[in-house]
């Protein structure tokens, strides 16, 4: 019952409240809060942000119309330019008691005014500066109102693996932006086992020539699978020439990361045609009835403030960040009102644009902190600052389809890629399963996955050395009369073709036949493993001995067969002709030990026999006596 007079009174209030009247900073008794805006308004996500903020403001104070504060927006263009923007910052600080800076929509522009916003003491809000090297650590007054760069990296991973692909080449522009991302990204992909042969930098100023001419090269590679990370503008030219390139056809595949892909819907339907085949990495909004009423006065307000563009729907997830951004910095405004007292007149100092007579604004700390604690259910989801930029959220992975795109799944960070966006974070087994997203049309309207690499038209082909063995079971070559192709059979050859297999990349060969007259000795070897030093061959099969001299031309791989021959080694021929072979058993020592022990037991045998009275043991020295002594010692022990 309640309910229908509020929603009258609130729809009231929006047509009262007609767009430009925001931007009327008259109105009102309320305090001033001067915000600088600091956007590219010459580009798609300027105006998508300038469209979003301004309406933001007059959907804010249309809800909060008793507050006592304020924000005043003041835009500023920066044409693209890091120094345009850089002066806007400054300029903006001298003119007016700036107490927040939105933007700016560049990582290199923020760069600077981050730190301009640090000396000051001016939180700088930036919902586009996604570039992980702009960290809050040492700018304590950036808040950064989306995920960096590196949040992604792991849907692109795994979004890689599940497809099965070994190798990708990642195209990327040469900026902060386009830079940013590659440590974190190759290192994710190294860890998901996938190789990164070829990295394509296009620079920011690419002609439709240079982006040409870096296309060719890419085909010539093998690898058929790219990752994009470029601004819209040149996505849209890499595409559009990858198509006049053949590069958008069968057997290619195309992931953009989220730069692109959050913003696919403002994108020209041309440019969205080019595309179609591509998969993204992008942000997910959740649905709300919140979120399509906006959508439609979103549209219309878009459409008066660019009257000359056609009315596609160009509102997207940056749009939804820069809306949620002013309520969090005009929430943040009323819990820390206007500074009083202490700097009212400094700021109007004129005549300086140097950065040393800036102010320091007393408020910035308490601010800072208003922003940062202000959570709240935004239309693009959960707004929470905490950790000075918003927490990872969940990815949506799209595939872009005829003018528009499908959803094929998601990925969090709790539950990998799925299909269905599981709140519990619960999973089924088989995380990089790709049968767990939905089938992609890929480029060339092909169902089929793409296998991620292609033989090369440019490609050179493998020249492998053959030669028939003596042993026909270890490599024979035959020759095609017909066709003049040589082909190979055996065990080696099936060995070097299972190697070939095994390969995570594609690779072509030929057998080529070494002939000679004589194919059996040894001789004939050593010629055809010098044909590969010689460079007639990349490398030679066959039932080849590893060999001291012949390890001096070539390398070998590690032997894949016994040979069967045993190892006869000299043996020293004394040790059998030797007469004293018997004495061996004791050694020298032990001999003369038991020598002595003999004599000296027949001695004292002797010696008890003639103390005793034998007759036999008496009588002169003589050689019966060493005879009875000798006798002793073998027969008196028992
Ligand atoms: C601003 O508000 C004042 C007073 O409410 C009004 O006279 C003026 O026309 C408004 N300006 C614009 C641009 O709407
Ligand atoms: C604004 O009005 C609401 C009730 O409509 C009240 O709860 C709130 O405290 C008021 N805020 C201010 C700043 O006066
Ligand atoms: C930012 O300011 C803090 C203190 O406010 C200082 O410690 C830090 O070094 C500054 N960082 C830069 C990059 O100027
Ligand atoms: C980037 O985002 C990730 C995930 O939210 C976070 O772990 C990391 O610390 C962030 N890096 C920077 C430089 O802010
Ligand atoms: C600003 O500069 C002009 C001339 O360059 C000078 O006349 C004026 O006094 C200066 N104003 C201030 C506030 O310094
Ligand atoms: C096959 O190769 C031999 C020499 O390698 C050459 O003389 C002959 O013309 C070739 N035949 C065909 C059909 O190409
Ligand atoms: C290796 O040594 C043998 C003789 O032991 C010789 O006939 C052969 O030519 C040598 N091979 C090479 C590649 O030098």
């Amino acid at each position: 019952m309640e309910r229908t007079p509020r929603a009258i009174l609130f729809l009231l209030l929006l047509l009262l409240v007609d767009p430009g009247v925001a931007q009327n900073t008259t109105t009102g008794k309320a305090d001033e809060f001067h915000v600088g805006v600091i956007l590219d308004l010459g580009s798609l996500v300027g105006k998508v942000s300038r469209t979003s903020i301004s309406l933001a403001v007059e959907d804010f104070y249309a809800v909060h119309q008793n507050y006592s504060t304020k924000l005043v927006l003041h835009f500023r263009d920066s044409m693209a330019s890091d120094v345009k923007a850089a002066s806007a910052a400054i300029e903006l600080l001298d003119n007016y008691k700036l107490q927040a800076i939105i933007g700016p929509q560049k990582s290199s522009e923020a760069v600077f005014i981050s730190k301009i916003g640090n000396i000051t003491k001016v939180p700088t809000v930036s919902f586009t500066a996604t570039s992980p090297s702009l960290t809050s650590d040492t700018m304590p007054y950036f808040v950064r109102a989306t995920l960096n760069d590196s949040a992604q990296v792991n849907s692109i991973a795994s979004l890689v693996k599940a497809y099965g692909w070994r190798e990708v080449v990642l195209v990327y522009e040469n900026t902060d932006y386009g830079r940013g991302i590659l440590p974190y990204l190759i290192s994710a992909l190294q860890e998901s086992d996938v190789h990164v042969p070829y990295q394509s930098v296009i620079p920011p100023s690419a002609t439709s020539e240079i982006m040409m001419q870096e296309l060719y090269k890419l085909m010539t590679m093998q690898t058929r699978v790219f990752i994009v990370h470029m601004s819209s503008t040149m996505t849209s030219l890499l595409f559009k020439k990858a198509k006049e390139a053949g590069m958008m056809d069968k057997g290619f595949a195309w992931i953009t990361t989220n730069g692109v892909a959050n913003i696919i819907d403002s994108l020209n339907p041309s440019v969205t045609e080019v595309m179609n085949g591509v998969l993204g990495v992008r942000y997910h909004v959740p649905k709300s009835k919140e979120l399509d009423s906006f959508s439609i006065r979103w549209n219309r307000m878009y459409q008066q403030d660019n009257p000359d563009e056609s009315p596609f729907n160009k509102l997207s997830i940056v749009g939804l960040r820069a809306y949620d951004t002013i309520w969090a910095l005009a929430q943040a405004a009323e819990k820390v009102g206007i500074s009083s007292a202490p700097n009212k007149q400094p700021w109007s100092i004129k005549n300086s644009t140097c950065s040393e007579s800036m102010v320091i604004s007393p408020n910035g700390p308490k601010l800072l902190a208003a922003i940062v604690q202000n959570k709240f259910r935004g239309i693009s989801g959960d707004f929470d600052l905490t950790d000075k930029q918003l927490k990872v959220s969940v990815f949506q992975i799209i595939n872009v389809v005829g003018r528009g795109w499908r959803e094929i799944g998601f990925w969090s960070v709790k539950s990998g890629l799925s299909r269905q966006l599981n709140q519990n974070g619960l999973k089924t087994a088989g995380s990089a399963s790709m049968l767990d997203l939905n089938p992609v049309i890929w480029p060339g309207e092909s169902t089929e996955i793409p296998r991620g690499w292609e033989i090369p038209i440019s490609g050179k082909k493998l020249r492998v050395g053959v030669h028939t063995s003596n042993c026909p079971e270890f490599i024979k070559t035959f020759r095609d009369p017909v066709t003049n192709v040589t082909s190979a059979s055996g065990l080696s050859v099936d060995i070097f073709e299972e190697a070939i297999k095994r390969l995570p990349f594609a690779l072509t060969y030929e057998y080529l036949a070494f002939d000679t007259a004589d194919t059996a000795t040894t001789g004939s070897y050593n010629d055809f493993i010098y044909q590969v030093y010689l460079q007639k061959y990349d490398i030679a099969v066959g039932d080849i001995t590893v060999r001291y001299n012949r390890s001096l031309y070539v390398d070998f791989t590690v032997p894949y067969t016994e040979s069967g021959v045993g190892m006869i080694v000299p043996v020293k021929e004394n040790m059998i002709k030797n007469m004293w072979i018997f004495l061996k058993p004791l050694s020298t020592g032990m001999w003369f030990g038991s020598i002595i022990f003999f004599i000296y037991t027949g001695v004292v045998a002797w010696l008890l026999e003639y103390l005793n009275g034998n007759q036999h043991v008496h009588g002169p020295f003589s050689l019966k006596q060493v005879g009875i002594t000798m006798f002793f010692s073998i027969f008196e022990e028992s």
